[in-house]
């Protein structure tokens, strides 16, 4: 039998880094832990989760390489079992709006609100981005609105570069699906995953990058400050006004 601290190691190198939720789970499957034999130090546990993260991230290419259209990709995303997040999540928050949405935004990864109604951003954030949208004339209902991630990360902890990279394919199927005119992206993460740079967003918010997942495929970019970090920086919505005025001339020169 492993001991505690070597249970815990092993959780370590699983990518668990809280132990309790908000809010109780039971249907959690039981891992299938080492046999005493294999210690924790050695590399096969580790091994074996890359080899994971990699099968899932292909069957998540293939599900997504099948589906024809948004909802056809939500079903694959119900089928799909390979991000753990979705163990320890209440609900997936596929995406919300408009399907032929000319203004695409991305968020991060679902917060505690939108883990309790399967929508993003309608919590605090989101009611922010609604006022924000409502003054430069924007239905939030003509635009789409998702995340890199459809799972909770517990206690929204940042989430994890497997966990985006199970979930990429996803996003970037949707984009493939939706073809918004822009790209609105909430925060560094959700425009460093789409533009695969790693740049901090004071560094590039305001500034039109460019979504060019493939030769021939080029959509404007916009990244700007995300609301949650807005909302604890009341000061940077000035900036975010200004991001908006931009993204807001875009649409209206389309
Ligand atoms: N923060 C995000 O990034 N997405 C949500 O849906 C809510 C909060």
């Amino acid at each position: 039998m492993m001991n505690e601290k070597e249970l815990l190691e092993w959780y370590l190198s699983a990518g668990v880094d809280v132990i309790c939720g908000d809010e109780p789970f039971v249907s959690v499957k039981k891992p299938s832990l080492p046999t005493t034999h294999e210690s924790v130090d050695t590399r096969p546990a580790i091994t074996d989760l890359a080899q994971m993260s990699t099968v899932a991230c292909k069957n998540a290419r293939e599900l997504c390489e099948k589906a024809q259209s948004l909802s056809e990709l939500e079903k694959a995303v119900e089928n799909f079992d390979g991000c753990a997040l979705k163990l320890t999540a209440n609900k997936t928050v596929f995406g919300d709006g408009n399907e032929h949405a000319r203004i695409l935004f991305v968020g991060e990864a679902p917060g505690a609100d939108e883990d309790r109604e399967g929508k993003p951003f309608v919590g605090r954030s989101g009611h922010l981005l609604d006022k924000m949208l409502a003054a430069i004339g924007v239905e939030r209902s003509k635009c789409y609105i998702t995340n890199i991630l459809m799972w909770r990360p517990p206690g929204n902890r940042t989430p994890t570069g497997a966990e985006v990279a199970v979930c990429l394919p996803f996003l970037k199927k949707k984009i493939e699906l939706i073809k918004p005119k822009v790209i609105v992206a909430l925060g560094a993460p959700a425009a460093n995953a789409l533009t695969d740079e790693e740049n901090s967003i004071s560094k590039i918010r305001g500034k039109w990058l460019e979504y060019a997942p493939q030769p021939g495929v080029s959509i404007p970019l916009l990244p700007t400050y995300h609301p949650a970090y807005l909302l604890r920086n009341p000061a940077m919505k000035a900036k975010s006004w200004f991001d908006f005025l931009r993204l807001a001339k875009k649409i209206s020169n389309d």
